[in-house]
């Protein structure tokens, strides 16, 4: 292997002294031999590393970097148009039997996918580096907590996973000479001829992003972006853990973590799911309104929670991130104060717009746009282009952030044990049908409506937007494995825990005939969660209906409320029978997809639901 050296990082074509793990060397070099990568880095993880990986995209134009007064330490990276958002139908979860894989994933067998993975990666890295990135999700050390490897040729990757995991040396020393890692193998597919010049955003049309559960081996081919490329996240953290989870009995959720305490200083936690682009990021930063006063939230996580059973009968979850890799468009000071505050300094921001004065900018920041920028596509943009209907940021546009600066954090949210959870909630966007929030009769019940949650797509998957599709648990897109036994393991987990946590579903996003949003949401979705943690101590009022508990205008609190009216609240919580008839046709049709390994329980739930719709 040649050696190509930088002045700064120095490549190495063996492993370091301090690296012990026989397979991990083994694995980095068979890797090096097929993909044939000009040098390999070990990433230590420290800061010198990761500015010399910042200076160096932006001497080579993959990076702009921005005015330090504004925004210190922060940079813009501007992708491909082709390459924006996570490609679902790109995505193959790879299993010796299709079954194991469910309709809900792509399929193909282990060995034959590995012949195509291996035809595109041979020399895939020429004239590339390859870095070594050791990974942790979760605190170092946690007992919820697993370590990986990811193999890449993106500089853009490994500061992107500098943030949004534990990653570096620490790793390594804790993965000793024998423990186990995940080895997560990732490529943008776009090798460098005899000194041909790189693109700003390299990247191949072809895309695999192919997983092998029963080997516990990720590998991605032809892609940059997001969950695509930072392996540790939906590859790992969920579609692998997912698999792990249902062996091990525990949880690998979509699920963002927040904690609530109330003025008398008592201490709740929750996970809500909610599909790509619709709002965990929110809910988990969340500013309650200012008169309610001393109900204060605190955020452990914002996108993903392993969830384990306790000794006391309580499920415990942790973040298994460091980071957030949030939705920049829509974002505020006004919508999400903490997330701006977060934003202040040591962020990568990806397909924002640029202003004049080096900072960003994305629809939704200000009321206002600034008189000019550069859009996500390096060209010109002033508010006319707006008006007409072209964005300045892509609409999946993103941040990563340190969650650490985070003014919310949580003082547990490093906690190895994890944090007890008191209530699940579910929600969807959806514009019509599903009311604002109602509470499942029991454990099953919460389970079925997860199971059949229905959500418009967004900007985070390529592909048709604003389709109401099935994402059971907001998990369509991230289960490794069928979706009935996902259903199945869920019931299981339920009854195996004596404090199984209580069950709701929220719609943020109901509309009127004229398509405005009929509940202010962001801090004033307060006045739910308050509604939620006193339904959990027995101190909440409710209505029965035939969807579940729903609460009555006099069970929220409405204190400092303005723009919601008493018939407002009716319309947002009625139970639309006509269109609920709908709606389960519709879960009639999901469950028959799933039919060889869907519940029973769930079906006779469906049936129920059915006689109870009858007038
Ligand atoms: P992923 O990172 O893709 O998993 O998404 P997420 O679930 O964290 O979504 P996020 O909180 O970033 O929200 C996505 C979009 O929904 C943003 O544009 C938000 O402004 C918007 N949004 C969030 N909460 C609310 C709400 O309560 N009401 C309304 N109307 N919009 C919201
Ligand atoms: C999502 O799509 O749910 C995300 C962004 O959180 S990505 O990391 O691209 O998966
Ligand atoms: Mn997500």
């Amino acid at each position: 292997m040649n050696q190509r050296v930088s002045n700064t990082i120095q490549p190495m074509s063996s492993a370091p002294d301090y690296v012990k793990n026989e397979k991990l060397k083994a694995w980095v070099a068979e890797v090096a031999a097929l993909t044939q990568p000009d040098a390999v880095v070990w990433c230590d993880g420290s800061q010198q590393e990761a500015d010399a990986l910042f200076a160096q995209m932006v001497e080579a134009g993959s990076l702009i970097k921005l005015n330090p007064a504004k925004r210190p330490n922060s940079y813009l990276a501007c992708s491909d148009p082709s390459d924006v958002a996570r490609v679902e139908d790109r995505t193959y979860v790879c299993t010796s039997d299709p079954e194991d894989a469910g309709p809900n994933n792509n399929w193909e067998s282990p060995a034959k996918m590995k012949d195509t993975l291996k035809g595109l990666f041979q020399g895939c890295m020429r004239g590339r580096t390859m870095y070594v990135i050791p990974f942790s999700m979760g605190p170092i050390g946690s007992p919820i907590a697993h370590i990986g490897v990811e193999l890449s040729d993106s500089p853009y990757v490994v500061v992107n996973m500098r943030l949004m995991t534990r990653m570096g040396r620490q790793v390594l020393d804790q993965l000793g000479s024998d423990g186990e890692f995940v080895p997560c193998l990732h490529s943008v597919g776009h090798p460098l001829e005899n000194g041909q010049a790189d693109v700003k955003w390299p990247c191949n049309p072809t895309k695999y992003i192919c997983h092998f559960p029963e080997t516990r081996e990720i590998w991605s081919f032809g892609s940059g972006y997001g969950g695509n490329a930072l392996l540790g996240k939906k590859c790992f953290a969920l579609r692998i853990a997912s698999t792990m989870a249902r062996d091990e009995g525990w949880l690998a959720e979509h699920m963002l973590i927040l904690g609530v305490e109330s003025p008398a200083g008592e201490k709740s936690y929750v996970a809500a799911a909610f599909p790509s682009a619709c709002g965990k990021t929110n809910f988990a930063m969340l500013i309650p309104p200012q008169a309610l006063n001393g109900w204060k939230v605190t955020t452990v996580g914002d996108d993903i929670a392993w969830i384990k059973p306790g000794k006391d009968g309580r499920l415990y979850a942790i973040n298994p991130e460091a980071g957030f890799f949030g939705v920049a468009p829509g974002t505020s000071e006004k919508t999400n104060f903490n997330a701006m505050a977060t934003l202040k300094e040591n962020i990568i921001f990806t397909n924002v717009a640029l202003t004049d004065d080096g900072d960003v900018w994305w629809e939704g920041m200000s009321k206002e746009p600034p008189a000019h920028l550069i859009d996500w596509q390096g060209k010109d943009w002033t508010p006319a282009d707006g008006k007409a209907g072209r964005k300045a940021a892509h609409p999946n546009s993103r941040f990563t952030a340190p969650a650490s600066q985070c003014p919310s954090i949580d003082p547990n949210w490093e906690d190895p044990a994890g944090v007890p959870i008191s209530a699940f909630i579910f929600g969807g966007r959806r514009s019509t049908t599903v009311p604002l929030v109602f509470e499942a009769f029991n454990w099953n019940y919460g389970v079925y409506m997860a199971a059949t949650l229905g959500s418009e797509t967004t900007a985070a998957a390529v592909g048709a937007q604003g389709v109401v599709r099935r994402d059971p648990f907001a998990m369509l897109p991230f289960c490794g494995y069928h979706m009935g036994e996902y259903f199945n393991h869920w019931l299981r987990m339920g009854h195996q825990i004596e404090h199984a946590p209580r069950i709701f579903t929220v719609n943020w996003f109901r509309q009127d005939a004229d398509g405005n949003f009929m509940w202010p949401g962001f801090g004033e979705n307060m006045r739910v969660l308050k509604w939620v943690i006193g339904r959990c101590k027995g101190q909440a009022d409710a209505r029965q209906t035939t969807l579940g508990w729903i609460p009555r205008y006099e069970d929220l609190d409405w204190t400092g409320a303005e723009g919601v009216s008493r018939e407002q609240f009716e319309e947002l919580t009625r139970v639309d029978t006509d269109a609920w008839r709908e709606e389960l046709k519709l879960h009639a049709e999901w469950f028959a997809k799933l039919k060889s390994r869907l519940p029973r329980a769930l079906d006779l739930k469906r049936e129920l639901f059915e006689l109870g719709m009858v007038d």
